[in-house]
């Protein structure tokens, strides 16, 4: 059957949802004001000149701009820039669009995104109509290059986060957490024991760099209890998801270290406590100090406001674990 061209439209659209594409702002400066949409349509022409095309919506504003012969600026977006492609791609009202985002404006010019993977300036040299689309071929003016940004993605209708992904999943399969095959995508359980995986790499690999033994990741979650003011080994076995006797055992090594030393709890003279010994201090204070710079890093990567809101969520009173209600009984 021929295809309609509703549904060679549908298929074309379909088929684009399989590619991986590059997302960027194109801004745009023009009689006072500045525009910006998100663009996910372009591409290199030539390197001599060095030359690039966009495919542009006639009916968008930046479109009017490109007829003037207005410069235009395609700022490649990196990971943490997401949120500013949504605002850009039509979310806000144009004139809000720049609130978020380390924007530089230069009277007269494109503004251009600091922390962006890269920024390209273009001087349209030919605009070709086709359809609903203006196809505009510009000469490149200027490119400013950050070579420590990882770049945002797009695929099948959705923001992908290639490198924050391959570490994510680099991690998980360590856990082995990825046999679950994508089953395990969506609950936030899982992305937040995921973080805390992610966490507990940097501080081990950067132990591991000052000199310390390996601590494996149960004792680190032991040390975390502790300083936490959980210190009664029973306690410690519940949160930890360890019998008391694989508690015990971890426990003796972290003695036998000089880590830790059991106490009677001076609460209950039948029961025992483990707390820090002195010789620890060292290795717990180069642990806060790690922790300090993995937080300071993890705020370059994401952003500040968006590990503020990270923080704040989390240190937010979620009121006790919620009960449930089932809606039958295990058979
Ligand atoms: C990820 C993404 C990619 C987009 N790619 C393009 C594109 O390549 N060309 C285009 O004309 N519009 C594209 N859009 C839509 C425009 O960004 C959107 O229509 C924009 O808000 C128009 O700006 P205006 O409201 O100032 O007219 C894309 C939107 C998103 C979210």
């Amino acid at each position: 059957m021929e295809p309609t061209p509703q549904t060679s439209a549908n298929d074309l659209r379909s088929a684009l949802r399989a590619l991986v594409r590059p997302v960027a702002v194109v801004t745009a400066a023009h009689a006072g004001r500045h525009y910006a949409m998100a663009a996910t349509a372009f591409c290199e022409v030539s390197m001599d000149p060095p030359s690039m095309l966009l495919c542009i919506n006639r009916a968008n504003a930046t479109h009017a701009v490109v007829a003037e012969g207005g410069e235009l600026c395609l700022n490649l977006l990196a990971e943490d820039h997401c949120e500013i492609s949504r605002r850009c791609g039509g979310g806000v009202e144009p004139e809000e669009r720049f609130d978020l985002g380390d924007w530089v404006f230069d009277p007269g010019r494109p503004p251009r995104l600091a922390d962006a993977c890269a920024s390209i300036l273009l001087r349209p040299v030919r605009v070709v109509d086709h359809a609903t689309h203006a196809v505009v071929i510009g000469e490149v003016t200027g490119v400013t290059r950050r070579g420590d940004r990882s770049p945002l993605g797009f695929h099948d209708g959705a923001y992908l986060f290639p490198l924050a992904g391959a570490a994510f999943n680099l991690v998980a399969q360590s856990a082995r957490l990825g046999e679950a095959g994508g089953m395990t995508d969506g609950f936030l359980m899982l992305d937040v024991m995921r973080a805390f995986y992610w966490f507990d790499e940097g501080l081990q690999s950067a132990l591991r760099a000052r000199g310390w033994d390996e601590v494996s990741r149960s004792q680190s979650m032991a040390f975390a209890n502790i300083a936490l003011g959980v210190r009664r080994p029973i306690d410690l076995a519940r949160n930890l998801g360890i019998t008391r006797q694989g508690v015990s055992k971890m426990l003796q090594e972290m003695v036998d270290r000089e880590w830790v030393v059991i106490e009677p709890d001076p609460t209950d003279k039948r029961a025992s406590i483990v707390v820090f010994s002195e010789k620890s201090q060292q290795l717990r204070a180069d642990a806060l100090e790690i922790l300090d710079r993995i937080d300071e890093e993890l705020g370059k990567r994401i952003g500040r406001k968006a590990l503020e809101s990270l923080r704040a969520t989390l240190a937010r009173d979620w009121g006790p674990p919620p009960e449930i209600a089932g809606n039958g009984s295990p058979q």
